[in-house]
Order: C-alpha cells, then structure tokens, then sequence
C-alpha cells in the first residue's frame, strides 16, 4: 500500500458514491449527527435496501432527537416492527433521551460509545461520519477490505482497526469511510469480488496472491438450536386478540399474538392452523398457530382492518397472515 490508496479510493467514491438519504455527498458538510445516528443503528443488522424507506418515515415522523426522545415508547417500537432486534430499539429510545438530556451528541467515540445502543462501530461511525474524526468503524465489509488489502487470513480487531487509522487521510475521513463500505458492498464482496473494477487492485495484497476470495477466512458457525412455540389466534367481531410482550427479552415491548413461554420439544397433540417458521441470530423456531375462544392476558382486540398498523414483528405479522388465509380457504 501506498499514500495514493486512500486518494485512489475517496476518488473511486467521488465518481461511484450511493446516493443515501443519510449521505451527504462527498465533500460535503455531514448532515445532523441524528440522522447519521439513526441510520448508523438501523444498518446494525439490516440491508441498506430495507433501510433507505424506513429511515425517511422515520426523520419524517420525529425530525429531531428531542422529539424522539419525547415520543411513548410503543410509537416508536410500532414504527420499528418489521427491522427486527428489538433491542436496538429499545436502546435508541434510551439514547435519545440520554441525548436530548445532555443537549446534544457527544463528539469523540470514547463519549459516544457510552450511550445505549452504541458499541464500538457505531461510535466510531457517528464520530467519523458526523464529526469528522479518524475514528476506525470497523464493520464486516470494512474488515473483509482490509484483510485483504494486507493479505491477513485470521486478522484481530485491534490489527485491523491499527491498518484502517493508518491509512484514513486527516481530511474527510466520513468520506474513506463510507467509501470503504461502499467498496466492501459493491466491489470487495464475500464472494465472487469484482477485482477488475476495484480502485485499489495495484495496491491489494490480497489480489497478488492468488486468491482474494478467500480473505479473510470464515468463522465455522455453530448449528442453530430449534425451538417450538405456540401462537393463539382469538378472533371476535372483526377483531384479533393481541398482547404486548414483556419489556425484557426477545421481542421485548413488541406487540405479538398471545400464548406460552417457546420450548425446545414440540408440544404434543396440538391442532394447528399452520405453522410458521423464523430464523433468530441464536435458533429458529417453529410458531404453532391455534386457534381459541378467550381472550387471555392483559391485550387489546385489534381490528382486522387494520393489523398492518399494530407494529407486530415479522414473526407475528406472518403468523396473522396465514391465519386470515386459513380462514379464506375455510
Ligand atoms: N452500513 C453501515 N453504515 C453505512 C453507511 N453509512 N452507508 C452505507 N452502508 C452502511
């Protein structure tokens, strides 16, 4: 690598950047540290495709931090179902309101990194993004350029976020760093990367040997345990039965279709409507959907007409969907 590797790359930016509605374009003063907080907690686990129409409703709907931070928790989870991690929204109420409490975004990532929801990425995102500072926001794409642009097959985090400082220009590095997502999503891909198209294959070390594709080497995953759960559809008058789960755990907060605690073992001799399988981070779960006559617990009944609004997660809004099919057939 050489001095030229960043200017190639901010270059390469210039002339391919995504237009996104977080982004300002390169060379630009950043937009608000909020929007650059919001989109940077959003993209956590979910594609800048998913993303891009969720983040503009988002802003739309509470333009500032302050009015985030004084908006009822079930708004905010309701307008989050479907992008799944609940924490993360869970925590970004408790950070807007720890923000909009001290007046402001902090500037640095060791300040930043003390707010819920913010670990070691993001503050370095937020900083670097925001506030122009050389911060290493280190993500899977980001790792992956870097390991190959040195040829390291099993590199630690401290080595790789050493090797990305060194190479961040004291100039824009919002710029470099989004370039190098930008690189790592379109260019430098896990599989099949377009080495003939990349700004920085003189410089690639990775490339020179051989095998690129194979940088850095995979973790072995371990398998996904299977769980079972059952999932009760009670239905009066137009309307559906609906809780709100508790505030700890696994879909903490979200709306969701009443029943028992998930098992590991699937439970006996049930008369099911269907069944709905979803795949979480730590095992899958098959949702048993069954049909009863009794509200149960403490819950709401929801009109039929209109379930999209109730803010259930994904799991749950299948679930409902294959219900109100089974009823149609019927
Ligand atoms: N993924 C995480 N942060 C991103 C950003 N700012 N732009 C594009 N993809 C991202």
């Amino acid at each position: 690598m050489t001095a030229n590797t960043a200017a190639r790359l901010l270059q390469h930016y210039v002339d391919n950047f995504r237009r996104l509605p977080w982004r300002s374009p390169p060379g630009a003063p950043p937009l608000d540290p909020y929007a650059v907080w919001l989109s940077e907690v959003m993209l956590q686990q979910t594609t800048v495709a998913t993303v891009q129409p969720r983040f503009e409703r988002f802003i739309a709907r509470w333009p500032t931090v302050e009015a985030l931070a004084a908006e009822k928790p079930e708004e905010i989870l309701s307008e989050w179902a479907g992008l799944g991690y609940y924490a993360r929204a869970r925590n970004l109420i408790a950070c807007a309101r720890a923000v909009a409490g001290r007046g402001g975004f902090p500037t640095n990532a060791a300040e930043l990194g003390k707010l819920p929801g913010i670990g070691p990425y993001t503050a370095a995102a937020i900083a670097a993004i925001a506030f122009g500072q050389r911060a290493p926001a280190v993500d899977t794409n980001v790792q992956r350029v870097i390991a190959r642009l040195n040829a390291i097959r099993e590199p630690s985090r401290a080595e790789i976020e050493r090797l990305f400082v060194e190479m961040m220009p004291t100039n824009r590095p919002g710029d470099f760093v989004q370039a190098m997502m930008d690189l790592g999503a379109t260019i430098c891909r896990p599989k099949t990367p377009r080495c003939v198209d990349c700004p920085l294959r003189q410089d690639c070390a990775g490339l020179a040997s051989g095998d690129p594709e194979s940088l850095p080497a995979r973790k072995v995953r371990r398998a996904r345990p299977h769980k079972h759960g059952i999932a009760h559809w009670i239905e009066r008058g137009g309307s559906v039965w609906l809780v709100r789960r508790p505030a700890k755990g696994l879909l903490g907060g979200m709306a969701a279709l009443p029943g028992p605690e998930w098992t590991d073992a699937a439970p006996p001799g049930l008369d099911a409507i269907g069944t709905v399988r979803h795949v979480f981070t730590h095992f899958s779960l098959d949702l048993h959907l069954a049909p009863r006559a009794e509200p149960e617990g403490e819950g709401w009944w929801q009109p039929l007409g209109s379930l999209a609004e109730a803010g259930l997660p994904t799991l749950y809004r299948r679930a409902a969907e294959l219900a109100l099919a089974a009823r149609q057939a019927a």
